[in-house]
């Protein structure tokens, strides 16, 4: 069983803001137990998988591996309990591309898949120059500082998303707000309740009202798309078939959610704490700055030292064995990327930040069947905008600490206070 002190820093959310607690408590199992059961008053014991290989065997057999047979996300007993009194029976709130499991994931990924895959998003890129430039001459008129994660990372990586989804300009800071809500449900800055983490009965209050807000949203996107369909995704969504049907409403709610909130919060996250290790590491910037064809290594890199998705939760369909431990029928499997992402199995000084990292095998997007669908559209938004922004910034350096949310599942920088020279 895992040390007591350890299972409760892998699932707080304060240490996910500390960033160097999670380091450690991982560096520890990776070196101690790789595998290995954590026991957490208020939770349903849980299997921690830290290492690499064994993530990426886990999420290639997704059949003895199910996403949807219990929660995706750790959550405790008494909310999963609830969460099923609430939704009839099962254990997810939203019914995205995430809950399921084969033929329906199949089936729904196939919807949109055509429409992420790199040939269909070229046509895309002169849009999202334009986009990324236009941020840069805003970060340009802030003068000499700003905050990098709120005036830039936050907003460029909405955009994108919400002009590919097709939501309005004007309706962005209402969808930014609504995605703080729901991954900063423990962070008492970002969630519904403004200022206080409550009890269960509180936090899956929030919850459920962004939720059904984002329904109430998507609900007359979808009759509006249905009247006048357009070549945007909500198009697809809105009229898109599985088997000769529409998508059931749950779904098809799912699905915009999921495009409208890991569309870009995630990117924005790699974004943030991408310029956060280059204000922090001149030589990396300068490296970087010199050599543009470093951009990709940089992508590479800061998506692997960020890693915004801290883990996904997976169900044992059988009983089964995974790296010499005996795995039961039913069981809980939680997949800490950030910790595959600094398995020294795979990478040599995993905890330096090198934009030069070649080859940068990491599992930030996830692996196999459900490995992410954003992933060459988020590459690529971050391509361009270092293209754009690295040849007119001069310097930078942290004007101030840096922050992060509070929160375990997807999270990131919240304020990344900067100085800086630009042309
Ligand atoms: C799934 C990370 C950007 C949409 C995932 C997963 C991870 C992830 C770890 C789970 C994969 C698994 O279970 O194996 C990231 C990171 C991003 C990013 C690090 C940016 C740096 C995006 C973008 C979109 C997106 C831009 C755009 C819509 C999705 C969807 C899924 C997903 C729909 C569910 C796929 C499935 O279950 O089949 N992402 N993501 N993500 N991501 Fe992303």
């Amino acid at each position: 069983m895992i040390a007591k002190e350890i299972a409760e820093t892998i699932v707080d959310p304060k240490a996910y803001a500390a960033f160097q607690p999670i380091e450690d408590a991982f560096r520890a199992l990776r070196a101690d137990s790789p595998l290995d059961v954590a026991e957490v008053e208020g939770f349903d014991p849980f299997w921690v998988v830290t290492r690499q290989a064994d993530i990426r065997e886990v999420e290639l057999k997704n059949e003895l591996f199910h996403n949807g047979d219990r929660s995706t996300v750790l959550t405790t007993i008494e909310a999963d309990r609830k969460v099923r009194a609430m939704m009839g029976g099962s254990p997810h709130l939203v019914r995205s591309l995430v809950q399921m499991d084969n033929p329906d994931h199949a089936n729904y990924r196939r919807l949109t898949q055509g429409y992420f895959a790199p040939q269909n998003l070229r046509p895309l890129e002169d849009r999202v120059r334009e986009i990324a430039r236009g941020f840069v001459d805003r970060m340009a008129a802030h003068g000499d500082r700003c905050d990098f994660a709120k005036d830039v990372a936050f907003l460029y990586p909405l955009h994108v998303i919400m002009e590919v989804l097709g939501v309005p300009e004007a309706d962005e800071p209402r969808m930014l707000k609504l995605t703080q809500e729901l991954f900063g449900s423990a962070d008492p800055e970002l969630n519904r309740s403004q200022g206080q983490v409550g009890d269960t009965d509180q936090a899956l209050a929030n919850i459920q009202g962004t939720v059904a807000d984002f329904i109430a949203y998507f609900n007359e996107m979808t009759e509006d798309r249905r009247r006048n369909p357009r070549g945007d995704l909500a198009s697809i969504i809105a009229n898109g078939q599985i088997e000769g049907q529409p998508l059931g409403h749950l779904e098809a709610m799912s699905y915009y959610i999921i495009a409208a909130t890991a569309g870009h919060d995630t990117t924005s996250s790699t974004t943030a704490g991408a310029l956060w290790a280059l204000a922090e590491n001149p030589a990396q910037f300068k490296k970087v700055k010199e050599d543009p064809s470093l951009i990709k290594g940089l992508i590479e890199e800061s998506i692997r030292w960020e890693t915004p998705v801290k883990h996904f939760m997976r169900t044992a369909t059988e009983d089964t064995e995974l790296a010499g431990k005996k795995i039961a029928k039913g069981d809980w499997l939680f997949l800490s990327y950030p910790s595959g992402n600094r398995d020294e199995a795979v990478f040599d000084n995993p905890y330096d930040f090198d934009v030069t990292r070649t080859p940068n095998k990491h599992v930030a997007f996830g692996y196999g069947a459900h490995v992410c669908l954003g992933q060459h559209l988020g590459r690529m938004e971050m391509r361009v905008l270092w293209e754009e922004l690295l040849p007119r910034l001069e310097s930078v350096e942290m004007d101030g600490p840096g922050r992060r949310m509070e929160a375990s599942f997807v999270c990131g920088p919240k304020s990344v206070p900067i100085r800086f020279k630009m042309h």
